[in-house]
């Protein structure tokens, strides 16, 4: 059991660090599973996993997740961020590409949550014109009361039926609570 003290800033915590921490080994032990026995891996040339982070929020979730992974896996990072400006609503700019090429590789993409679903369909358009051997989702939160274009996910650790901003493990609000060990919703008085 794990000795938490609550940041004073947060409401409620929505997942605890013993929580998180068990699903993230579910979740891993389920991806080893799949890509070993279940017929997962594609690639032709028989090499290992990539896992694609979404950065920034995902980068928390990665580093746990792929210690909870026993196969060879290799990952890379990808930068996107929604305009925001209310003229586009869901349209994704890319701000940094993938370092290396996804060509017929095992490509499992790796978020921290899915939301309206935006993100994860420009990434998945993207990707498939790039002629991966599969491409398969694994988010941390899957915020789906939220969602706005129907997206595929494969592995989720946690579903949020409720309508709730959070924070934590990688997720911001103003670039500040990532470092949060638990997931939580902010107190109304710390959201401008
Ligand atoms: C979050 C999250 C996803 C995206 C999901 O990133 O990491 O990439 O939002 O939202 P959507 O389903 O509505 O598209 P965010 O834009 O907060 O950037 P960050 O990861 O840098 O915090």
């Amino acid at each position: 059991m794990t000795n938490q003290t609550i940041d004073k800033r947060m409401e409620r915590v929505l997942y605890s660090q013993d929580e998180i921490a068990s699903r993230v080994a579910a979740l891993g032990a389920q991806i080893t599973h799949d890509y070993t026995h279940n017929g997962y891996s594609r690639d032709p040339q028989g090499r290992p996993l990539k896992l694609v982070c979404v950065l920034r929020g995902a980068m928390v979730f990665l580093a746990d997740l792929i210690r909870q992974i026993s196969t060879d896996v290799e990952y890379d990072f990808i930068y996107v961020s929604s305009y925001g400006n209310g003229t586009s609503p869901g349209a994704v700019r890319l701000v940094k590409d993938l370092d290396l090429p996804i060509y017929q590789r095992d490509v499992l993409i790796v978020e921290d949550i899915i939301d309206t679903g935006h993100t994860l369909d420009y990434l998945r358009r993207g990707f498939a014109v790039r002629d991966p051997a599969s491409i398969r989702v694994c988010t941390l939160v899957d915020k789906r009361v939220r969602r706005e274009v129907p997206v595929e996910i494969d592995y989720s650790g946690f579903v949020m039926d409720k309508n709730e901003f959070i924070v934590g493990y990688g997720m911001d609000y103003g670039e500040l609570y990532r470092n949060l060990p638990y997931i939580a919703t902010l107190k109304p008085e710390y959201i401008r």
